[in-house]
């Protein structure tokens, strides 16, 4: 193996059908942790472990968006080569279309929606050092059914199963793997599974059927698969848990509380910010109390109103509300407040699939 440099290959394509409507209009790798994009974490960690080419995986009606965010790589220090997959036919199929750009290299495939708050130098360590054929992170999880599951032998791998209807283990593969060129082989020679999709855990199998060595690594610090509302609230929960303060924006009569960040341009008046939480370059926040773990995007108004445990993306304005927000998602360019028509009534305009609940 110690010819051809470690690659990336981020898979950033699917759907994101468990985080619409968000997800109607931008990709689910877009939507941001922390007031930054779930995929620069991923592409941030590849760079940490010393990653210099990655290839991300695109779906054509995201793809462009994907780009134009993450660029040629060169704000991370790498090189990004974009391969576009015609159809979402699963993680293995990914695998396949990116084998031109992938070669005889030995890589890293880190799935774009995952967070893994150790990063992944270790890993590569332990696979450049021990040359497993593969290597996989598992971590116990309370629902295996929803995740590849694995069932280990002492330290071997025995058996893997995507999504088991009665899980033998509490163990689930954690949306980074580790391979040789020896993947190629084992994702030409499965079939699809029932979902139509060619499946990574099957072709983890098979190399496991065919005699080579996956080594399992046991996740200690947290992951995150960032697909539903609950997650990316617990991964912005996570992340603020790290932050450093750093107050630059402008406060008229206003005060933050433990670690915060105001990015330079933001904007308070008679607020307070209670942290862990950030807000956003060129926000403003008038009359507001905003409580931990809250990640307000740019250009976000929050005005006589409060918010605690939540995210709001950019563009958006929150106005007048008596109740305070709480464990909200709020997409880009929404407008709450409230209306001085009469009728006294309440009004929506809202997307596919989005959830509201008032007092
Ligand atoms: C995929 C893999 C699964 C893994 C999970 C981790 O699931 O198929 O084995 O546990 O990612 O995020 P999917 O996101 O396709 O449902």
């Amino acid at each position: 193996m110690a010819a051809a440099a470690l690659k990336g290959l981020i898979l950033s394509g699917g759907k994101g059908t468990r985080l619409r409507p968000l997800t109607h209009t931008s990709a689910k790798q877009l939507v941001p942790v922390a007031n930054k994009p779930v995929l620069f974490y991923g592409i941030e960690s590849l760079a940490a472990a010393g990653i210099e080419e990655i290839g991300i995986i695109i779906a054509p009606e995201t793809g462009g968006e994907i780009r134009e965010a993450a660029g040629d790589g060169s704000q991370f220090g790498v090189a990004i080569t974009y391969i576009e997959q015609d159809a979402p036919l699963g993680l293995a199929h990914a695998v396949l279309t990116a084998e031109p750009f992938l070669g005889e290299s030995p890589f890293v495939m880190y799935l774009g929606d995952n967070l893994l708050r150790d990063g992944i130098i270790d890993l590569v360590e332990a696979f450049r050092s021990q040359q497993p054929d593969a290597l996989i992170l598992l971590t116990q999880v309370p629902d295996p059914e929803h995740y590849g599951v694995a069932e280990l032998n002492g330290e071997q791998v025995k058996r893997l199963v995507e999504k088991p209807k009665e899980p033998v283990s509490d163990l689930a593969l954690v949306g980074v793997y580790m391979f040789t060129p020896a993947i190629h082989a084992a994702a030409k020679a499965i079939e699809p599974s029932w979902r139509n999709e060619l499946e990574i855990t099957d072709a983890i199998q098979h190399l496991i059927d065919t005699g080579l060595r996956v080594d399992p690594h046991i996740v200690r610090g947290w992951w995150k698969d960032t697909g539903q509302v609950q997650d990316m609230l617990d991964a912005n929960r996570l992340i603020l848990d790290d932050l450093q303060e750093q107050v630059e924006g402008e406060l008229v009569n206003s005060r933050t509380e433990g670690r915060v960040v105001i990015e330079p341009g933001a904007r308070l008046e008679n607020s307070t910010v209670r942290g862990p939480a950030i807000i956003g370059a060129g926000a403003r926040l008038v009359d507001a109390y905003i409580g931990p773990y809250s990640a307000v995007g740019e250009n976000v108004t929050i005005e006589r109103a409060e918010l605690e445990y939540s995210i709001v993306l950019n563009g958006s304005s929150v106005r007048d509300l008596d109740g305070r927000i709480e464990a909200s998602l709020i997409g880009k360019n929404v407008a709450i407040g409230r209306s001085p028509e009469l009728p006294k009534a309440y009004r929506f305009v809202v997307g596919d699939n989005a959830e509201i609940a008032i007092l």
